[in-house]
């Protein structure tokens, strides 16, 4: 992973025009259900987590990468951070109001995903919210986005690749989310529909 990661300090700036609108959008989605503690798994370069204190409201983030981890910690905005796995996470059940996760699940293997996503539900408060942010290949994604997506991801390593390719062919977040105990509470989508944000709700 630290391979993949050794980019980091262009992560930022080279991902920026791509993700500025989604992560926009879950500051307001954040703002509007006013969630108190609030949870970033695999965080990555802390950009969500700084954007949301930027605007007064701080979060928890955890990433296994120590090169993404430095740049959330340094800079004019600086996040609080773990360097923890996010398989195995060292928080209390249900401490928080939301976790979230952008852009982690499709470079992840079915079963590492899923017990990602599990994780995240047993750190959720029961009525809690997750928010998943993810890539969205189907017949509904603009031929343009589908290319470029693809261009980024097998520019990313060959696991990185082969995993998102598995996570396209198995259908994604939907199949990810089958039989788990979270309903849907909004949608939203993004990139020529080529990325998908969920607001899903514990229950
Ligand atoms: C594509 S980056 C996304 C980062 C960030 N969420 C974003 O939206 O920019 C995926 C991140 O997942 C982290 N990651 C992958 N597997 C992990 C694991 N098992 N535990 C913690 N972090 C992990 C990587 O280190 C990397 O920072």
């Amino acid at each position: 992973m630290e391979n993949e990661y050794k980019s980091a300090k262009y992560y930022d700036k080279s991902l920026h025009l791509f993700v500025w609108r989604i992560r926009k959008r879950v500051l307001q989605i954040v703002k509007k259900n006013q969630y108190k503690k609030i949870l970033d798994v695999c965080c990555g370069t802390g950009n969500q987590l700084k954007l949301l204190k930027k605007h007064g409201i701080e979060g928890t983030g955890i990433d296994l990468s120590k090169a993404m981890l430095e740049i959330a910690e340094s800079g004019k905005i600086k996040v609080n951070c773990h360097e923890q796995d996010a398989e195995n996470i060292n928080f209390s059940d249900g401490l928080f109001d939301m976790t979230m996760t952008t852009f982690a699940l499709h470079e992840k293997s079915n079963s590492s995903a899923k017990i990602i996503l599990n994780e995240m539900i047993r750190l959720t408060k029961n009525n809690g919210h997750l928010i998943i942010v993810d890539f969205s290949i189907d017949s509904n994604t603009f031929f343009l986005a589908k290319s470029g997506i693809k261009f980024i991801e097998s520019s990313a390593g060959d696991d990185h690749y082969k995993h998102y390719k598995e996570y396209v062919a198995s259908n994604g977040l939907d199949t990810l989310l089958e039989g788990s105990c979270l309903k849907e509470v909004e949608k939203h989508y993004f990139a020529f529909n080529g990325v998908v944000l969920k607001v899903l709700e514990k229950i």
